[in-house]
């Protein structure tokens, strides 16, 4: 079993049987529609840009510094949670396959790995990431630690490699989405994005779900407006990476930052505003975008979630929430619910 004794790159190599990365976002392939999500975004009024273009591998960096920030509490209440829980929930759903959805840089996953694990249960471990970097390198470090596991990691958005994945290898399948990154999706998408996670589902397959949950606007706030300027960098880096990515003329020092609690709504909304009137290109978009002085561009959502309307929701889905596990002062969950 255990063919890694000393924690080498060289050891890590005759074992790359345990490491499989598939590409399925490739800026290169001109097939792929990517960036016609940009155009929709920045031709319509209000403006916006989807969330997943923070994940380059520079922003993915940034968002590993946010999960360390004293005001950005979700990262560190959600891994308590699954510190005490790991292995009520790896009991819960028995040997499966785990498939994770923004998997990033794996340090949550670790904890569930763990449990799995010490139930004597076989690792198959299937990331799925949009960023390549982080995801090639935290599957390295997780093969140097956990020495039965395999892993099938997929450079994609969770469209693509949900409609993509093949049969479970061990069976059963958990599938999980933590970070309450779900906050992302608006209803519609949500809903869209629920029809994927079923259609990738065995019925009794497990699906666990965690959640930021509705909280005093005195502390969700801060956590978008951390004192040291780490979420504006990764705002900004947005507008370098669509310059990066789509050859674009994107001036850092013409936008600026702004983050607010939208109570009617129940979400946090992240814009980058123009500080005065220009206008910017995208040159293998082929486009042209306007900015007036103080107009916004929405790069992100982030919504704040009531734990009973998600069992209601999840229940309408064809998913079964089994078990429901909060932190003492109920500002995250983790919802694991089984297809019918
Ligand atoms: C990864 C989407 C859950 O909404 O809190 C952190 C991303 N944005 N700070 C969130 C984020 C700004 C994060 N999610």
């Amino acid at each position: 079993m255990s063919t890694i004794s000393s924690a080498t790159s060289s050891n890590l190599d005759l074992d790359s049987k345990r490491l499989q990365v598939k590409h399925l976002l490739d800026p290169k392939d001109s097939n792929t529609p990517d960036g016609t999500d940009v155009i929709q975004g920045l031709t319509k009024t209000p403006k916006s840009i989807p969330p997943r273009y923070f994940y380059d591998d520079r922003g993915s960096l940034f968002f590993e510094q946010i999960c360390e920030l004293p005001e950005y509490y979700p990262t560190r209440t959600e891994a308590a949670i699954l510190e005490q829980y790991a292995r009520e929930i790896a009991n819960s759903t028995g040997a499966c396959e785990l498939v994770e959805l923004g998997s990033g840089s794996s340090t949550k996953t670790r904890l569930l790995l763990s449990a799995y694990e010490s139930l004597g249960y076989p690792l198959s471990y299937v990331p799925i990431d949009v960023s390549a970097g982080i995801l090639q390198e935290s599957a390295k470090r997780l093969l140097l630690d956990y020495t039965s596991l395999q892993v099938c990691g997929l450079v994609a958005t969770y469209e693509r490699a949900l409609e993509q994945l093949a049969p479970s290898t061990l069976g059963k399948r958990t599938i999980f989405f933590l970070g309450s990154t779900l906050g992302n999706l608006t209803q519609l998408e949500c809903d869209r994005f629920f029809a994927r996670v079923k259609a990738a589902l065995a019925p009794g397959d497990y699906f666990l779900l965690g959640i930021d949950l509705q909280k005093p606007i005195n502390i969700l706030e801060p956590a978008y407006n951390d004192s040291q300027g780490v979420t504006a960098a990764f705002n900004l880096n947005m507008l370098q990476h669509l310059n990066w990515r789509f050859q674009g003329n994107f001036d850092l020092s013409l936008f600026e930052h702004r983050a607010f609690y939208n109570q009617s709504e129940a979400q946090i909304e992240m814009h980058l505003v123009s500080k005065r009137s220009h206008s910017v290109s995208l040159d293998r978009l082929d486009l042209t975008v306007n900015f007036e002085e103080g107009e916004t561009i929405l790069t992100e959502i982030s919504r704040k979630f009531d734990l009973q309307q998600m069992e209601k929701y999840l229940q309408t889905q064809g998913l079964k929430p089994v078990r429901i596990w909060t932190d003492p002062k109920q500002w995250f969950g983790l919802v694991l619910s089984q297809m019918h």
